[in-house]
Order: structure tokens, then sequence, then C-alpha cells
């Protein structure tokens, strides 16, 4: 049987630092929509990876007192061991040090030479190391970089350059067109106006950074990073940089990000892929970005809350769940743990936990409960919530959708509250009413799958249906209070 494909990448993220929670937001976010398209029978492929190369790392790697080399493979394993804890169903983890990885690099990078989409020139302008980003004077606040409270560094050097110029006005129309999608609408307006600004051809090589891709045409330099890291949304999946054979899960179906790097996915990222004739990716989806406390999340600020820290306070699934449902679609949103720990002990102790504790004390009274017809009022409900979740997951708002079965859990309290099962006393009737509410939290725990999904496995494992009955277990409190 044909089955549809949905490949979602998220950004490789620098190894400078261990992940912080905004990473653990957008692999968390990837993970819900790669399970959810898998329970859905679709063909998945998620990649995640790390961005080894560059100024920042050889500089982060030396203030560490250690190779690069060496360094990025105590790094790859920290990141491998937190996505681990959180349940990250990914299928390929990319790492751009990999021999792989560069050969197609490499490849690539002879390519755009010989079709003339790299020449050598001189750069000069302003850079941070920060974003290992290009900036113009209307980029900076204050004569620094607004993401890193740095002056950018002027760079001047003979360099080789590609041909980016030549591509902003295809990608107005493409983007216009929606032919590459950007959500939400208001980034594709912000992007469009962009690029209407024009774009200027870029600097694709260093002189003075060691840790890369050397230049298969000059082996002096070595590649711009973000080259480098862009290729690896095609090696992940196995390219090799055969511009014939090109792996079957691409095109992207979606790529997630924030905003950080939204400017540079949609002009250097697609205008490579034009270059070479590859086809574009269908949708580039950005999120909104975490605060805490009011303040940008930093290391060298000590405003960080850890993925393992949070995980630890509020088990996996809830540190999924909190994270989830802190950003509404698009939108930014300030983290404290103390709002954390309310929302925690509102919706998973209290909503969710209770109400699954109450249904399964209920429950395990009768141990064995007869499989029934489902009332018409708790059964419209269902399909209702069902589709709405669909919904809102297939246009990307996560929060939403998880706030839609939440609806169906406090209608399901209402049910329980309404029916009373604890004061009825002719078995039959209590076993219907109760067969109702089972029915109810199996719904819950169907739909909660992608969200948390040892949660879910939780509850179905106290509610296994055998045959024509449903045996109920107690099993253990869900979420502790805290
Ligand atoms: N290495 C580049 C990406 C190359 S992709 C070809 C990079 N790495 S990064 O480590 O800085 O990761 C940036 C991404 O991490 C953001 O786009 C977002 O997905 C996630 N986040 C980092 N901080 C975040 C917040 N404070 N809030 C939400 N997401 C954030 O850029």
């Amino acid at each position: 049987m044909f089955k549809k494909k949905f490949y979602i990448t998220t950004p490789v993220y620098y190894v400078n630092a261990r992940p912080h929670l905004g990473h653990a937001y957008t692999t968390v976010f990837a993970d819900i929509l790669a399970r959810y398209h898998r329970l859905n029978g679709k063909r998945v492929f998620f990649l995640t990876g790390i961005d080894e190369h560059g100024a920042k790392i050889e500089e982060a790697a030396k203030r560490a007192g250690k190779e690069p080399k060496k360094f990025c493979d105590e790094q790859n394993a920290v990141f491998k061991k937190i996505w681990k804890l959180f349940n990250i169903s990914n299928d390929g983890f990319i790492r751009t040090s990999s021999d792989s990885h560069k050969k197609a690099v490499s490849r690539v990078l002879k390519t755009l030479f010989n079709n003339g989409f790299i020449y050598k020139g001189v750069y000069e302008g302003l850079y941070c190391e920060g974003c290992e980003q290009y900036k113009s004077e209307r980029d900076l606040v204050d004569g620094k970089c607004p993401d890193h409270q740095k002056e950018p560094v002027l760079m001047k050097e003979e360099s080789y350059m590609f041909k980016l110029s030549a591509f902003g006005e295809k990608l107005k129309k493409i983007i216009n067109n929606d032919k590459l999608k950007i959500r939400p609408l208001g980034k594709k307006k912000e992007i469009l106006s962009f690029l209407s600004g024009g774009l200027n051809d870029i600097s694709i090589s260093r002189k003075n950074v060691k840790w890369g891709v050397s230049l298969p045409f000059d082996k002096s330099s070595t590649a711009y990073v973000w080259l480098d890291a862009f290729l690896n949304y095609l090696t992940g999946i196995g390219w090799n940089g055969d511009l014939k054979n090109l792996p079957n899960f691409w095109p992207p179906d979606v790529q997630l990000m924030a905003k950080d790097i939204l400017r540079v996915h949609l002009s250097i990222w697609p205008a490579l892929l034009l270059a070479l004739k590859i086809s574009l990716p269908k949708m580039i989806f950005s999120h909104g970005f975490f605060t805490l406390n009011g303040w940008k999340m930093s290391k060298s600020l000590g405003n960080v809350i850890w993925p393992e820290e949070l995980a630890e306070k509020f088990g996996v699934d809830g540190a999924r769940y909190l994270l989830i449902s802190s950003l509404a679609y698009g939108a930014d949103g300030d983290l404290s743990l103390e709002k954390l720990a309310e929302k925690y002990n509102a919706d998973l102790a209290n909503g969710l936990g209770n109400f699954t504790a109450r249904i399964l004390t209920l429950g395990s009274q009768i141990g064995k409960i007869k499989i029934s017809g489902l009332n018409k009022n708790i059964g419209k409900k269902i399909k209702e919530i069902q589709k709405n979740t669909d919904k809102n997951i297939k246009e990307l708002k996560i929060q939403e959708a998880l706030a839609e079965v939440w609806r169906l859990i406090s209608f399901g309290d209402g049910e329980l509250n309404k029916t009373e099962p604890w004061k009825i006393e002719d078995t039959e009737r209590k076993v219907r009413v109760l067969f109702n509410l089972i029915i109810l939290l199996r719904s819950v725990a169907e739909l909660l799958k992608p969200f948390i999904p040892q949660t879910a496995e939780k509850i179905f494992r106290s509610v296994k249906i055998s045959g024509k009955t449903i045996n109920i277990k107690k099993g253990g409190i869900l979420f502790p209070r805290i």
C-alpha cells in the first residue's frame, strides 16, 4: 500500500553549550508532529542533529581546553542523552562533522563553483560571531547585535562569494504564492518585506577558521558554517551530494525553528536549493521565543532552566506538557518556575491526574466492565474534540490542540459529577455509567499519545480491552502534586 510521507526537521543546534529549554521546545514540538503522523499511518522521517563547525565552536572548544573534535564528541553525547530522556522519537541524528556530511558539502561546493554561483571577491562588512551571521547597520541596536549584546566585527578579507543577489526576486514570488509556505502568516509578511530590500552576495569562505569543511577548489579556506549547516537537511536523510540522486524523503514537509534563524532560512537556504535546482521545502514554521522571568535565556547571564531540571521536577511528560502549553501559536512567552508549578498542579496533578484516578478507583471496584452502547452525547463530544484536535495539529497549533484535550477532560469531570456513579446501587446501571466514563478516559489517552506518550501508555495499561470487557486496574498516581 502506498503510504504518504512526512519529513520534518529541527535546526541543527550549536554545540557550544548544552541544550536549553528553547532547543527542547523545538525538538518536543517536532516529536509531537512526528508521532502524530506516524499514528496516522504516514511514513515519517524526523531529523534533528548538531551544528559543529565554525569560529564559535572552535572558540568554545578552546575555552574548554579541548580539541574541537573531542569537544564535539562530548557535546554530541550530551544532546543525545537529553533527547533520550525527553522520549524524542527522531529517526535520524545528523552531525555536521561526520565524514559523509563533509563529503557531500564538498561536492556541492564544487558544483556551485563550476556552475558560476561561487566566485572570488572581497567581502567587507559587519559580522556577529554570536549569530555567525552578517549584519547591516539596520540590524543593530545601539551599535550592537540585539541577540548577543555584542558589537559585530568589521570583516574585510579576500573571500569566495555566493551569488545570493540573483535569487531575491524569485524567492519573493515563490514565498508570495505559497510554493514555499511560511507560517504564521505574520512571519511571511515580515520575510517578504525583508526580501523587498534586495539581497547582497555573501561570503561563503573563511581564511582563519580551521574547524570546518575545506573548499575543494581552495584548501586554504573553509566553508561558511551556515552553508555547511543547511545541507544537513539533505545529508541527514542520506544524500551524498549527487544531484541526480535525491533521497526519497525529500523535500521536507515542515521545517521547524524560531524567529532568530528565519531570515537565513528564507534567503541563503532556498537560494542554495534554487542554484542546485533542488525542490524547496514545503513549509517553514517559526514558533515563538521563550524568555525566562522576562529575560533572554542565556548561560552567560545565568538565566537558564536546563531541560533535565524541568524533567526532574515535573517528570518527563510533565516537562513536555509544560513546554508545549507555554507558547500560543507563533507567539513569544515568558516562563518562570512558579508559573510552571502552578500550571502543573492545575492541569496535570488536578486536571488529568484527578480525572484518571477518580475513574480508575470507581472502575477497579468492579474490575471487569462489559462493553455496551456509548451514550450519544458523550460519543458526539468525543468526535467533536477529536476533530478539533486534528485540525489544530495540522495547522501546527499544538498548544491549542492540547487545550482541546483538556476540554474533554473537563467535560468528563462534568459527567462524573452529574452521574455520581459512587451513589448508584443498581450494579447494571453503575456498569453502564462507568463504561461511558472509561471510554471518555481512553479517548483522552488516545489524543494524548503524541504529546505525553508515557502517560497515555500508563492509562491504556489501566483500562485494557480484552474481548467484550474492559479490565480496570488502579495504577499509581500519574502526577504527584508539587
Ligand atoms: N546552528 C544554528 C541552526 C542551523 S540550522 C541549518 C542555530 N543553532 S541554535 O543552537 O542557536 O538553535 C537555534 C534554535 O533553537 C531556534 O531557532 C529555536 O528552534 C531554538 N531556540 C533557541 N532558543 C530559543 C528560545 N529562547 N525560545 C524558543 N526556541 C529557541 O541557530
